[in-house]
Protein backbone atom coordinates (compact mmCIF):
# COMPACT_ATOMS: atom_id res chain seq x y z
CA UNK A 1 0.00 0.00 0.00
CA UNK A 2 1.12 3.48 -0.88
CA UNK A 3 1.78 6.33 1.47
CA UNK A 4 -1.12 7.98 -0.01
CA UNK A 5 -3.33 5.41 0.60
CA UNK A 6 -2.18 4.71 3.96
CA UNK A 7 -3.19 8.20 4.54
CA UNK A 8 -6.28 8.12 3.36
CA UNK A 9 -7.31 5.50 5.03
CA UNK A 10 -6.23 6.95 8.21
CA UNK A 11 -8.31 10.09 7.29
CA UNK A 12 -11.22 8.58 6.14
CA UNK A 13 -11.73 6.24 2.62
CA UNK A 14 -9.03 4.92 1.11
CA UNK A 15 -9.46 6.77 -2.19
CA UNK A 16 -10.50 3.74 -4.48
CA UNK A 17 -12.63 1.50 -1.28
CA UNK A 18 -15.59 0.59 -2.50
CA UNK A 19 -18.97 0.61 0.02
CA UNK A 20 -19.29 -3.14 -0.21
CA UNK A 21 -17.79 -4.00 2.77
CA UNK A 22 -20.52 -4.71 4.91
CA UNK A 23 -22.32 -7.73 3.57
CA UNK A 24 -25.44 -7.44 5.92
CA UNK A 25 -26.50 -3.73 4.69
CA UNK A 26 -29.00 -3.65 1.75
CA UNK A 27 -27.75 -4.13 -1.91
CA UNK A 28 -27.50 -0.22 -3.22
CA UNK A 29 -27.75 -0.20 -7.23
CA UNK A 30 -24.56 -0.41 -8.83
CA UNK A 31 -22.98 2.92 -9.30
CA UNK A 32 -23.34 3.92 -12.88
CA UNK A 33 -19.89 3.02 -14.99
CA UNK A 34 -17.07 5.45 -14.97
CA UNK A 35 -16.55 6.80 -18.65
CA UNK A 36 -13.04 7.42 -18.36
CA UNK A 37 -11.47 9.72 -20.94
CA UNK A 38 -8.94 7.95 -23.28
CA UNK A 39 -5.72 8.08 -21.11
CA UNK A 40 -3.13 11.07 -22.09
CA UNK A 41 -0.06 9.64 -24.39
CA UNK A 42 2.25 8.18 -22.60
CA UNK A 43 5.95 6.81 -23.05
CA UNK A 44 7.85 3.93 -23.31
CA UNK A 45 7.92 3.46 -19.54
CA UNK A 46 3.86 4.43 -19.31
CA UNK A 47 5.58 7.67 -18.13
CA UNK A 48 3.98 11.48 -19.49
CA UNK A 49 6.60 12.47 -21.81
CA UNK A 50 7.26 16.04 -21.20
CA UNK A 51 7.04 18.05 -24.55
CA UNK A 52 9.72 20.27 -23.90
CA UNK A 53 8.98 22.11 -27.81
CA UNK A 54 5.43 22.66 -26.77
CA UNK A 55 6.75 24.40 -23.46
CA UNK A 56 9.22 26.32 -25.48
CA UNK A 57 6.64 27.50 -28.18
CA UNK A 58 4.98 28.65 -24.62
CA UNK A 59 7.70 30.55 -23.08
CA UNK A 60 8.67 27.92 -20.72
CA UNK A 61 12.06 26.85 -20.50
CA UNK A 62 13.19 23.44 -19.80
CA UNK A 63 15.90 23.72 -17.23
CA UNK A 64 18.66 22.52 -19.69
CA UNK A 65 17.65 25.43 -21.78
CA UNK A 66 17.25 27.82 -18.97
CA UNK A 67 19.65 30.72 -19.53
CA UNK A 68 22.07 31.03 -17.02
CA UNK A 69 20.97 34.36 -15.47
CA UNK A 70 16.91 32.87 -15.22
CA UNK A 71 18.05 29.62 -13.78
CA UNK A 72 19.57 31.68 -10.98
CA UNK A 73 16.73 33.70 -10.89
CA UNK A 74 14.30 30.23 -10.15
CA UNK A 75 17.34 29.10 -7.64
CA UNK A 76 16.58 32.78 -5.85
CA UNK A 77 12.97 31.67 -6.01
CA UNK A 78 12.93 28.16 -5.00
CA UNK A 79 15.41 28.39 -2.00
CA UNK A 80 12.98 29.80 0.13
CA UNK A 81 10.68 27.92 -0.16
CA UNK A 82 12.66 24.41 -0.18
CA UNK A 83 13.71 25.93 3.13
CA UNK A 84 10.65 26.64 4.58
CA UNK A 85 9.46 23.25 3.46
CA UNK A 86 11.80 21.31 5.14
CA UNK A 87 12.90 23.44 8.38
CA UNK A 88 16.38 23.55 6.90
CA UNK A 89 17.54 27.57 8.22
CA UNK A 90 15.01 27.35 10.72
CA UNK A 91 11.79 26.37 11.92
CA UNK A 92 9.58 24.47 8.86
CA UNK A 93 6.71 25.98 7.93
CA UNK A 94 3.55 24.08 8.82
CA UNK A 95 2.65 22.04 5.78
CA UNK A 96 5.04 24.01 4.12
CA UNK A 97 5.69 21.72 1.41
CA UNK A 98 2.50 22.52 -0.14
CA UNK A 99 3.16 25.21 -2.37
CA UNK A 100 0.70 27.65 -4.25
CA UNK A 101 0.99 29.78 -6.54
CA UNK A 102 -1.52 32.36 -7.29
CA UNK A 103 -1.85 36.45 -8.57
CA UNK A 104 -3.90 38.95 -7.79
CA UNK A 105 -5.68 39.11 -11.68
CA UNK A 106 -5.25 37.03 -14.88
CA UNK A 107 -2.03 36.50 -16.95
CA UNK A 108 0.40 37.53 -14.30
CA UNK A 109 2.63 34.84 -15.09
CA UNK A 110 1.22 31.69 -12.72
CA UNK A 111 1.19 28.92 -14.75
CA UNK A 112 4.82 29.93 -16.00
CA UNK A 113 6.32 30.15 -12.86
CA UNK A 114 4.50 26.98 -11.79
CA UNK A 115 6.19 25.13 -14.52
CA UNK A 116 9.24 26.70 -15.02
CA UNK A 117 9.38 26.18 -10.49
CA UNK A 118 8.05 23.05 -10.64
CA UNK A 119 10.97 22.28 -13.34
CA UNK A 120 13.68 23.90 -11.36
CA UNK A 121 12.69 21.63 -8.17
CA UNK A 122 12.65 18.75 -10.02
CA UNK A 123 16.35 19.26 -10.92
CA UNK A 124 17.26 19.17 -7.07
CA UNK A 125 18.92 16.47 -6.22
CA UNK A 126 17.60 16.37 -2.96
CA UNK A 127 13.81 17.16 -3.93
CA UNK A 128 10.87 15.73 -5.89
CA UNK A 129 7.59 17.61 -6.92
CA UNK A 130 4.35 16.71 -7.84
CA UNK A 131 2.45 19.57 -9.86
CA UNK A 132 -1.15 20.00 -9.56
CA UNK A 133 -3.29 21.90 -11.71
CA UNK A 134 -5.48 24.18 -9.20
CA UNK A 135 -6.74 26.21 -11.55
CA UNK A 136 -9.19 23.50 -12.45
CA UNK A 137 -11.03 26.31 -14.80
CA UNK A 138 -8.69 27.06 -17.48
CA UNK A 139 -6.24 24.03 -16.79
CA UNK A 140 -3.35 25.98 -18.33
CA UNK A 141 -0.67 23.76 -17.35
CA UNK A 142 -2.64 20.58 -18.50
CA UNK A 143 -2.69 21.64 -21.47
CA UNK A 144 0.84 22.75 -21.91
CA UNK A 145 1.68 19.57 -20.52
CA UNK A 146 -1.02 17.87 -23.44
CA UNK A 147 -3.48 16.25 -20.46
CA UNK A 148 -6.05 18.40 -20.85
CA UNK A 149 -9.28 16.64 -20.10
CA UNK A 150 -7.31 13.43 -18.93
CA UNK A 151 -8.70 11.95 -15.28
CA UNK A 152 -7.20 14.61 -13.19
CA UNK A 153 -7.87 16.49 -9.79
CA UNK A 154 -11.77 17.43 -10.24
CA UNK A 155 -12.62 13.30 -10.85
CA UNK A 156 -10.42 12.43 -7.82
CA UNK A 157 -12.78 14.51 -5.42
CA UNK A 158 -15.64 13.72 -7.36
CA UNK A 159 -15.71 9.67 -7.49
CA UNK A 160 -14.73 8.03 -4.45
CA UNK A 161 -13.72 5.26 -7.03
CA UNK A 162 -10.92 7.02 -8.28
CA UNK A 163 -7.67 6.17 -6.36
CA UNK A 164 -4.52 9.04 -6.78
CA UNK A 165 -2.68 6.65 -8.32
CA UNK A 166 -5.09 6.55 -11.31
CA UNK A 167 -4.58 10.06 -11.68
CA UNK A 168 -1.35 10.50 -10.93
CA UNK A 169 1.24 11.09 -13.84
CA UNK A 170 5.03 10.43 -13.71
CA UNK A 171 6.60 12.59 -15.97
CA UNK A 172 9.90 12.02 -18.05
CA UNK A 173 11.65 13.91 -15.45
CA UNK A 174 12.33 11.75 -12.89
CA UNK A 175 11.52 13.65 -10.34
CA UNK A 176 8.10 15.42 -11.61
CA UNK A 177 4.79 14.36 -10.91
CA UNK A 178 1.63 16.01 -12.62
CA UNK A 179 -1.90 16.12 -11.18
CA UNK A 180 -4.12 17.22 -14.28
CA UNK A 181 -6.98 19.63 -13.55
CA UNK A 182 -9.33 16.63 -14.52
CA UNK A 183 -12.98 17.26 -16.54
CA UNK A 184 -15.15 20.43 -15.58
CA UNK A 185 -17.25 20.18 -13.03
CA UNK A 186 -20.61 22.09 -11.99
CA UNK A 187 -19.53 21.79 -8.25
CA UNK A 188 -15.68 22.38 -9.03
CA UNK A 189 -15.47 25.03 -6.47
CA UNK A 190 -17.51 22.87 -3.97
CA UNK A 191 -15.49 20.17 -4.50
CA UNK A 192 -11.95 22.03 -3.64
CA UNK A 193 -13.42 23.01 -0.08
CA UNK A 194 -14.78 19.65 0.11
CA UNK A 195 -13.44 17.16 3.36
CA UNK A 196 -12.33 15.18 0.64
CA UNK A 197 -9.94 17.69 -0.84
CA UNK A 198 -8.57 18.24 3.29
CA UNK A 199 -7.89 14.56 2.65
CA UNK A 200 -6.71 14.41 -0.65
CA UNK A 201 -4.41 17.37 0.18
CA UNK A 202 -3.10 15.39 3.24
CA UNK A 203 -1.91 12.13 1.77
CA UNK A 204 0.00 14.39 -0.47
CA UNK A 205 1.82 16.43 1.85
CA UNK A 206 2.35 13.36 4.24
CA UNK A 207 4.93 11.75 2.12
CA UNK A 208 8.03 13.56 2.80
CA UNK A 209 8.99 17.40 3.46
CA UNK A 210 11.34 16.86 0.30
CA UNK A 211 8.35 16.33 -1.54
CA UNK A 212 7.02 19.51 -3.02
CA UNK A 213 3.28 20.10 -3.76
CA UNK A 214 3.17 22.85 -6.30
CA UNK A 215 -0.51 23.96 -7.00
CA UNK A 216 -1.02 26.28 -10.24
CA UNK A 217 -3.97 28.28 -9.49
CA UNK A 218 -6.54 30.94 -10.36
CA UNK A 219 -6.47 34.96 -9.77
CA UNK A 220 -7.34 35.49 -6.53
CA UNK A 221 -9.56 38.42 -7.73
CA UNK A 222 -11.24 37.00 -10.20
CA UNK A 223 -12.40 33.43 -8.14
CA UNK A 224 -12.95 32.02 -5.18
CA UNK A 225 -11.18 28.61 -5.74
CA UNK A 226 -7.72 30.45 -5.21
CA UNK A 227 -8.72 31.12 -1.41
CA UNK A 228 -10.52 27.76 -1.27
CA UNK A 229 -7.12 26.43 -2.61
CA UNK A 230 -5.36 28.70 -0.41
CA UNK A 231 -6.40 27.13 2.52
CA UNK A 232 -4.60 23.81 2.24
CA UNK A 233 -1.14 24.88 1.74
CA UNK A 234 1.39 26.30 4.27
CA UNK A 235 3.45 28.60 1.48
CA UNK A 236 1.75 30.98 -1.10
CA UNK A 237 3.75 32.53 -3.85
CA UNK A 238 2.37 35.46 -5.48
CA UNK A 239 3.16 36.62 -9.25
CA UNK A 240 2.97 40.19 -9.65
CA UNK A 241 3.16 41.18 -13.57
CA UNK A 242 5.77 44.37 -13.31
CA UNK A 243 5.05 47.40 -14.73
CA UNK A 244 1.46 45.62 -15.40
CA UNK A 245 -0.58 45.14 -12.16
CA UNK A 246 -1.63 48.05 -9.72
CA UNK A 247 -0.97 48.39 -6.20
CA UNK A 248 -4.19 48.19 -4.78
CA UNK A 249 -4.97 44.77 -6.60
CA UNK A 250 -2.23 43.31 -5.06
CA UNK A 251 -2.94 44.51 -1.45
CA UNK A 252 -6.80 43.37 -1.84
CA UNK A 253 -5.70 39.71 -3.21
CA UNK A 254 -3.25 39.31 -0.53
CA UNK A 255 -5.22 40.59 2.11
CA UNK A 256 -7.85 37.85 1.25
CA UNK A 257 -5.02 34.76 2.21
CA UNK A 258 -4.29 34.25 5.60
CA UNK A 259 -1.42 36.20 6.94
CA UNK A 260 -0.45 33.34 9.13
CA UNK A 261 0.76 31.40 6.49
CA UNK A 262 4.50 31.72 4.51
CA UNK A 263 3.44 34.56 1.68
CA UNK A 264 6.11 35.52 -0.51
CA UNK A 265 5.96 37.58 -3.78
CA UNK A 266 7.71 36.97 -7.23
CA UNK A 267 7.97 39.97 -9.59
CA UNK A 268 7.23 38.96 -12.94
CA UNK A 269 8.74 40.99 -15.51
CA UNK A 270 7.20 39.82 -18.42
CA UNK A 271 7.75 42.49 -20.73
CA UNK A 272 11.29 41.62 -22.28
CA UNK A 273 9.13 38.14 -23.61
CA UNK A 274 10.29 35.20 -24.10
CA UNK A 275 13.86 34.54 -22.10
CA UNK A 276 14.24 38.09 -21.10
CA UNK A 277 16.86 37.56 -18.32
CA UNK A 278 14.78 39.37 -15.92
CA UNK A 279 12.39 37.55 -15.17
CA UNK A 280 11.59 37.52 -11.82
CA UNK A 281 12.81 39.34 -8.81
CA UNK A 282 12.22 37.64 -5.37
CA UNK A 283 11.57 40.07 -2.55
CA UNK A 284 10.49 38.03 0.38
CA UNK A 285 8.09 37.64 2.68
CA UNK A 286 5.01 39.39 2.45
CA UNK A 287 3.51 39.06 5.83
CA UNK A 288 6.77 40.02 7.69
CA UNK A 289 6.38 43.70 6.17
CA UNK A 290 2.77 43.79 6.67
N1 LIG B 1 8.62 35.82 -17.32
C1 LIG B 1 8.02 35.61 -18.48
N2 LIG B 1 8.71 35.67 -19.62
C2 LIG B 1 8.11 35.46 -20.81
N3 LIG B 1 6.79 35.20 -20.96
C3 LIG B 1 6.04 35.13 -19.84
C4 LIG B 1 6.60 35.32 -18.55
N4 LIG B 1 5.62 35.19 -17.63
C5 LIG B 1 4.50 34.92 -18.33
N5 LIG B 1 4.75 34.88 -19.65
C6 LIG B 1 3.77 34.66 -20.71
O1 LIG B 1 2.64 35.47 -20.41
C7 LIG B 1 1.44 34.76 -20.71
C8 LIG B 1 0.59 34.63 -19.44
O2 LIG B 1 1.30 33.81 -18.55
P1 LIG B 1 0.56 32.68 -17.72
O3 LIG B 1 -0.38 31.90 -18.55
O4 LIG B 1 1.58 31.95 -16.96
O5 LIG B 1 -0.29 33.61 -16.74
P2 LIG B 1 -1.35 33.17 -15.66
O6 LIG B 1 -1.19 34.09 -14.51
O7 LIG B 1 -1.22 31.74 -15.40
O8 LIG B 1 -2.70 33.48 -16.45
P3 LIG B 1 -4.17 32.98 -16.07
O9 LIG B 1 -4.63 33.85 -14.94
O10 LIG B 1 -4.93 33.22 -17.33
O11 LIG B 1 -4.08 31.55 -15.69
C9 LIG B 1 1.85 33.43 -21.29
O12 LIG B 1 1.86 33.52 -22.68
C10 LIG B 1 3.27 33.23 -20.75
O13 LIG B 1 4.04 32.40 -21.60
MG1 LIG C 1 -2.60 30.17 -15.48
Amino acid sequence: MSTIEKAMGRAGKAPGERDNQNASAPKQPAPPKRETPPPPQLGPKGTLQIDFRRLRDHGVYPPDAMQPGLKDQYRRIKRPLLANATGRKGMAVERGNLIMVTSAISGEGKTFTSLNLAMSIAQDPDYSVTLVDGDVARASASKLLGVQGALGLLDLLADETVSAQEVMLQTSLPSLTVLPAGRPHSLSEELLSSERMERVVAALADRNTKHIILFDSPPLLASPDAVTLSANVGQIVVVVKAGSTLRHQVVEAVDQLDGSKAINMVLNQSIGGMGGDEYGDYYGAYAEGR
